[in-house]
């Protein structure tokens, strides 16, 4: 079986790597020239724990990367991994995969092979049917279910434990038409992970099962921030030892309870906007989708109240951001709360300075020389009036009375409850814990 990835990000690189790790015949395709030679030379274009080793065993054995789409036509299964980004007004953009299917169908039309394509990009309900089908059909003059397979295949992993996710996933979702080509895919995956359970349904039902997935952990996240807020008010409550005992109810489940500053990354606040756009667009009103987003946006306001309660104006203070990264043990910082609230408080012309021990270069990326980086926790701190720890990086554990001895200010907002048992000598606020 000859696998071939397109799109090399998060999912398809992660794929390409496990997949050619464990022996497969692979190729990897992205239009990026750059980012391919830099892969074929085993460096990844982004940070992701394991990827990198992955990535080199598989290199040694057979994998091969290239910006040449015409490579596909002799390959069996074609996975396509490309970005659907989020267009001003919350719709999906379509463009990349339109793009990647269009290429895909010309190159059909000319080869003896019958692959089957499998679409792991994020896409809204209708997508398969209306766009990406009569895409390939046209452009290959062949039809799908018969000459080539169509199959929704949707992705799970969590940035962070990319490659833990992509060789361990909880279930593997298939979509489409009962064909030879369903067998198939049915018989690849239960040998890749045997004992994995497998949705099979059609591609409409695929499609919403992403964003379902996805928009029930965003109502978790919203829904303990509220909760949090709530117990911020209430003297002694503690947000960690509700959402640990809720958690214990089996119905309730422990995952996704952890308050913080809101959620970011590249897919559920996308993917949130997306299926909201959907609904309007069909003529739901999706009141509750519409209140986990409002709650999540509402969540950094929170925030930095809570800083002027204090600091008064914020006008020229120096404040110290700690964690830029939508999450720890990434570089990625695409739709991370910390680089919004940094923007609301350029705005307010405060003084900012941060540290993270991975997105440095990434948050450079976005803000230049409009803020300072510190190339430590206390060098940040020096001479600061605020501290926020906005992601919980595992060395920022280490905080301690010492790494605050410089601030102007001993003044401390915790999103992440890091520093609760430390007995700062500082003004601490941790988010979820009503203050005595
Ligand atoms: C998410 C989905 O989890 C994954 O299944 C999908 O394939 C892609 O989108 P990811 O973007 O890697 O994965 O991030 P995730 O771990 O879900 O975290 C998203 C945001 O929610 C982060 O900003 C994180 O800090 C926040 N979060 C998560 C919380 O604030 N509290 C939690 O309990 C969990």
């Amino acid at each position: 079986m000859k696998i071939a990835v397109i799109g090399l990000g998060f999912v398809g690189l992660s794929l390409a790597s496990v997949l050619a790790s464990k022996g497969n015949n692979v190729i990897g395709i992205d239009v990026d020239v750059k980012k391919c030679k830099k892969i074929c030379n085993g460096i990844t274009p982004f940070f992701e724990p394991d990827l990198e080793k992955t990535l080199k065993i598989g290199l040694k054995k057979k994998l091969t990367i290239s910006n040449d789409f015409s490579l596909i036509k002799d390959y069996d299964m074609i996975f396509v991994a490309v970005g659907t980004p989020q267009k001003s007004n919350g719709a999906i953009e379509l463009s990349m995969i339109k793009k990647a299917v269009t290429s895909i169908g010309t190159i059909l039309a000319k080869s003896k092979k019958k692959p089957i394509v499998l679409i792991k990009s994020t896409v809204i309900p209708g997508t398969m049917q209306n766009v990406i089908l009569p895409i390939l059909e046209k452009r290959s003059g062949k039809k799908a279910g018969k000459e080539f397979g169509l199959i929704s295949n949707p992705e799970f992993l969590q940035e962070s434990s990319a490659i833990k996710d992509t060789k361990f996933p909880h279930v593997i979702v298939l979509g489409g038409y009962q064909t030879k080509f369903m067998k198939k895919a049915k018989s690849f995956f239960s040998k890749l992970h045997p004992n994995v359970p497998i949705t099979i349904t059609n591609h409409q039902t695929v499609e919403m099962i992403k964003y379902a997935n996805n928009s029930f952990l965003a109502t978790k996240i919203s829904f303990i921030n509220q909760l949090s807020n709530i117990c911020q008010n209430i003297p002694g409550a503690n947000i960690d030892d509700i959402a640990k005992t809720i958690g214990l109810d089996p119905r309730i489940g422990a995952l996704f309870l952890n308050a913080g500053p809101g959620y970011g990354g590249s897919c559920l606040p996308k993917d949130m906007k997306a299926l909201i756009s959907f609904a309007d667009k069909i003529g739901i009103n999706p009141t509750l989708l519409n209140a986990v987003e409002k709650t999540n946006q509402k969540q950094i306001q929170n925030i930095i109240s809570l800083m002027e309660k204090t600091l008064g104006t914020l006008a020229s203070k120096r404040i110290t951001v700690l964690g830029t990264a939508f999450k720890p043990n990434t570089d990625d910082v695409r739709d991370s709360i910390a680089i919004e609230l940094i923007k609301k408080l350029l705005k307010k012309k405060s003084r900012i300075t941060i540290y993270d021990p991975k997105a440095m270069k990434n948050t450079r990326n976005i803000f230049g020389d409009k803020i300072i980086y510190a190339g430590s926790v206390a060098d940040a701190l020096n001479k600061s009036k605020c501290a926020i720890l906005m992601t919980h990086w595992k060395q920022f554990e280490r905080f301690n009375n010492n790494s605050i001895k410089y601030m102007s200010k001993k003044f401390i907002i915790d999103c992440r409850r890091i520093l609760v048992e430390k007995e700062l000598q500082a003004e601490y606020y941790a988010i979820g814990i009503g203050k005595i």
